[in-house]
C-alpha cells in the first residue's frame, strides 16, 4: 500500500514531471538510480580498453585520430555519469572502490577481446549501437541528471556508430578478400554478446517492472534487442557479411525479424567475472587509477594551495 507521499511521487512521474536530486524520492528509487547510473559510469571507462588496444596500432593517421576522439569522449561520458550519480548520495570515490573490488557491475561486452582491426570498426557499428538504442530512451528517464546526462551523450555515440561502420565498409566494400574475412570473424565473436547487452529475457529481468513504473526504463530489454536486430540486418547485408545466427529470418506476419536463443549461461558466467577479460579490465583499471594518483594529489594540493590564497 503506498503511502501518500509515494502516492505524490508517482503522480508526478506519471506525468512526466523529472524528479530531481533535492526532490523527496522513495529510497528504492535513489538505490535503483545508483545501481543503474554507477554501473553504466563504468561501462564507459571500462570500454575504452578494449578500443585503447588499438589506438597505437590504427592502420592510418585518419583512423588513429577518430578512434582518440572516440575513447576520449567515453571517459567524459564515464565522468559525466559519476557525476550524475553523485547527485543521489554517493561518492565517486565509494563507486571506483567498488568496481576495484571487483564489486561492481559493467556492460558485459567489454569483457571480449579485441583482437584485429575489423574489431574496431564492428565495436562502433554493434557496441556504440546498441548502446544509442539502449541511451536513447534514457534522454527521457524520469531522474533529471541522468536524462540531461544522456541528451549530451547520445550526440556524441551517433559519431561512434557512424565512424565504426563507415571503418567496415572500407574493409567491406572497399578492401581485399582477407579484410572482409578479417570483418566476418570479427561480426563472428561480436553479435551474440551485443544482443546481451540488453539484458536478460523480460521474464528474466530483475528490475524491468519497477523501472519500467518509475519511467527509467521506457522499452523492455526485449523489445530494445528486437529494434536492435530489426535495423542491424540490412546493415550487415549492405556490407555482405553474414550474421552468425542460422535461425534469423524475416517474419512478415511480425513485421520484425525472428532469431535464434541466446546463450544465457554465456551471459551470467560473464556477469559472475568468468568472461575472457574480466580479470584483465579489471587489473587495467586498478594499474590506471594507482598511475594517476600524482595527478590527484597534485590537483587537490593545487586547489588548496588557492583555497589558502583567496581566504586571505
Ligand atoms: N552487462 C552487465 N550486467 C547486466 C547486463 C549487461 N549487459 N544486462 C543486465 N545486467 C544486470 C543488471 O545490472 C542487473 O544486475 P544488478 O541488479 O546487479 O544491477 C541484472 O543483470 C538483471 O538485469 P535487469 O534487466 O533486471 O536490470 P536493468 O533493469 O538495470 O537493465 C540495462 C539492464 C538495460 C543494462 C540497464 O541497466 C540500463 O539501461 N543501463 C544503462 C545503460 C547501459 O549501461 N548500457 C550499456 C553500457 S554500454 C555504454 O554505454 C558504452 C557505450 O558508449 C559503448
Amino acid at each position: 500500500e503506498m503511502s501518500a507521499q509515494e502516492r505524490a511521487f508517482q503522480e508526478r512521474i506519471d506525468a512526466g514531471i523529472k524528479i530531481e536530486p533535492k526532490d523527496w524520492m522513495p529510497e528504492a528509487y535513489r538505490k535503483t538510480l545508483i545501481r543503474q547510473i554507477s554501473q553504466h559510469a563504468h561501462s564507459e571507462i571500462v570500454g575504452m580498453l578494449p578500443e585503447g588496444n588499438w589506438i597505437s596500432r590504427a592502420p592510418s593517421l585518419k583512423r588513429k585520430a577518430i578512434l582518440l576522439a572516440k575513447v576520449q569522449d567515453e571517459a567524459g561520458h564515464g565522468l559525466y555519469l559519476y557525476s550524475a550519480a553523485e547527485t543521489l548520495g554517493v561518492s565517486r570515490d565509494q563507486l571506483v572502490d567498488e568496481l576495484h573490488a571487483g564489486r561492481a557491475k559493467y556492460s558485459s561486452i567489454f569483457n571480449y577481446p579485441t583482437l584485429t582491426w575489423a574489431d574496431i570498426g564492428t565495436i562502433g557499428w554493434l557496441v556504440d549501437g546498441a548502446a544509442i538504442m539502449n541511451q536513447i530512451p534514457l534522454c527521457r528517464c524520469s531522474f533529471g541528471p541522468y536524462s540531461r546526462a544522456m541528451i549530451r551523450v547520445c550526440k556524441e555515440e551517433s559519431f561512434h556508430q557512424r565512424q565504426g561502420y563507415d571503418l567496415l565498409i572500407s574493409l567491406c566494400r572497399d578492401g581485399t578478400a582477407e579484410q572482409k574475412a578479417m570483418a566476418q570473424d570479427a561480426l563472428n565473436r561480436w553479435w551474440w554478446p551485443a544482443l546481451m547487452m540488453f539484458g536478460p529475457s523480460d521474464a528474466e529481468s530483475v528490475h524491468s517492472a519497477q523501472s519500467q513504473a518509475w519511467r527509467i526504463k521506457i522499452f523492455s530489454n526485449d523489445e530494445l534487442r528486437q529494434r536492435f536486430v530489426d535495423q542491424t540486418v540490412p546493415q550487415a547485408e549492405y556490407l555482405g557479411l553474414t550474421i552468425p545466427d542460422p535461425d534469423l529470418k524475416w517474419n512478415a506476419e511480425r513485421g520484425h525479424y525472428d532469431f535464434g536463443a541466446i546463450d544465457w549461461d554465456e551471459f551470467y558466467n560473464v556477469l559472475k567475472g568468468n568472461g575472457p577479460c574480466n580479470r584483465e579490465r579489471l587489473r587495467a583499471r586498478r594499474q590506471a587509477w594507482e598511475d594517476g594518483a600524482w595527478v590527484r594529489d597534485a590537483a587537490i594540493a593545487h586547489a588548496e594551495k588557492r583555497a589558502a590564497r583567496t581566504a586571505q
